[in-house]
């Protein structure tokens, strides 16, 4: 079987790279050169665990290429996957142009039958038109037909999870098309739920917005804690213990980012509103990600008054661990405000600072250990939970700041830790542990004010 990937980002070159895996002859097609030209000397685009590893196994095999030709690529594929991007518009739509444009490509270039397997997450009803789209613009006279294969991989763990998927959902409207994704999958040793293509299509909205759901449940909960007396972390453990429940994404923080769940709830909010239906759960998921987000730098304005001139140490800038990407991080708004208001920025990551130094060029100094930026710092934010910021013990944030004041935006201390290590610790659905002069640390314009 012959298969071919369109798009080389996480969906794709994870997804070529595992079907490779499983023994498939693939070929991955990238408009970017320089992209296609870094994967055929083994390095991945994107930082990926265990991916660059299955590149070259797989490329040296023989079982897997790169090609900016599609042309060559589609013309005499078995199945081609569609795993191209598919932003939000500024409206909150999903944009289907990639998808519409490498749907162009294939119609213009397959010389013979074949199966067009949209991966790339898109609104409900869009494989169907994909497919009159194709049909209706075939250079020759060839079958085409379109099947939904949603992924649900997540980023940092990316192979892990397509090589052991919990499921994979396979939407279909003929036996034909069933049978040649069973094909496909058949060395993946994972149950297949085969549906229609409009729910499969569902199946994605419909998982990922029930995730982002979650958090934002627990996010809510976590504020009404703080002002209730409870404390979060004791509460989701408690509800955890029911199996209906679960104990995952039950974490609270500053928010989910990335680029699936706030693409996705706000692409499925749209969909519902065109259709004249309210997604309710949906519009408030959203509502409190945006305002959770801005949950510390409030603490810190309150706390310090002001933050200009204040030396302020940043702790992770992804939206989330074990990944380079920067997409909807919470750690982006709160640099505006932090450069905005005057402060003195020191700023660590182990693998996004050099992405974000293309949104941030100015005024942050950029250090490559968590220990510099915490040097002589006045106030410190945590926005992402890196193993190598969780070890850092909090007598180290004492020794090393100027004032050891805390806002951990992704509760990686208990408050025990952090009352025996005497610093200052705000987090997220907890007590604050307080310092008992108040004047300390502020900046000295704010404290004159304060005297
Ligand atoms: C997410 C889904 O988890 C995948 O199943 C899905 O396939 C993928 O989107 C996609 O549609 O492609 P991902 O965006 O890689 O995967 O990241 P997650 O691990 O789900 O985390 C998303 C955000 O939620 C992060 O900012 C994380 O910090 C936050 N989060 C997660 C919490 O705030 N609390 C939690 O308990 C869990």
């Amino acid at each position: 079987m012959k298969i071919v990937v369109a798009g080389t980002g996480y969906v794709g070159l994870v997804t070529g790279a595992c079907l490779s895996h499983a023994g498939h002859y693939v070929t991955c097609v990238d408009i970017d050169e320089n992209k296609i030209e870094l994967m055929k000397k083994g390095i991945s685009p994107i930082y990926e665990p265990g991916l660059e590893e299955l590149l070259i196994e797989n490329y040296e095999a023989g079982r897997l290429n790169f090609t900016t030709n599609y042309k060559d690529a589609y013309r005499d594929a078995d199945v081609i996957f569609i795993g191209v991007g598919t932003p939000e518009k500024a409206d909150g739509s999903a944009n289907l142009s990639y998808v519409f444009s490498v749907a162009k490509q294939i119609a213009q270039s397959i010389e013979k039958d074949c199966l067009v397997v949209l991966k790339s997450t898109v609104p409900i009803g869009t494989n169907d038109e994909v497919e009159k789209y194709i049909r209706e613009s075939l250079k020759n006279n060839v079958e085409v037909e379109l099947a939904s294969n949603p992924e649900f991989l997540s980023q940092g763990t990316a192979v892990k999870d397509t090589l052991n998927a919990s499921r994979i959902v396979i939407g279909v409207e003929s036996k034909n098309a069933e049978k040649i994704l069973r094909e496909v999958y058949e060395r993946f040793n994972e149950p297949i739920v085969v549906t229609n293509r409009r729910s499969a299509e569902m199946i994605k909205y419909a998982s990922n917005d029930f995730l982002a759901l979650k958090i934002s449940f627990v996010n809510e909960i976590a504020n009404l804690c703080e002002v209730v007396g409870a404390n979060i972390e004791d509460v989701t453990k408690g509800m955890s213990y029911d199996i209906r429940i679960g104990d995952k994404f039950l974490q609270a923080g500053i928010g989910y980012g990335g680029s699936c769940f706030p693409k996705d709830t706000k692409a499925l909010h749209w969909l519902a509103e065109n259709n004249g239906y309210e997604l309710k759960t949906v519009k408030a998921t959203i509502e409190i990600n945006e305002n959770q987000k801005f949950r510390l730098i409030k603490k810190a304005k309150k706390r310090f008054k002001s933050l200009e001139g204040l030396k302020v140490a940043v702790l992770g800038l992804t939206f989330k661990p074990g990944t380079d990407d920067l997409r909807e991080a919470p750690s982006i708004p709160n640099m505006r405000i932090l450069l905005d208001e005057g402060a003195v920025v020191s700023a660590f990551d182990p693998v996004g600072a050099e992405n974000f130094k293309k949104i941030y060029p100015e005024r942050i100094n950029y250090v490559d250990s968590p220990e510099k930026a915490l040097k002589d710092a006045d106030l410190v934010f945590i926005f992402t939970e890196w193993k190598q910021i969780r070890e850092i013990k909090l007598e180290r944030y004492r020794e090393l700041m100027k004032t050891a004041v805390i806002f951990d935006g992704r509760n990686c201390y208990s408050l025990d830790e952090a009352e025996t290590a005497k610093v200052e610790y705000y987090s997220i659905g907890r007590k604050n542990i307080t310092d008992p002069n108040p004047i300390y640390g502020l900046s000295e314009a704010a404290a004159a004010k304060e005297q």
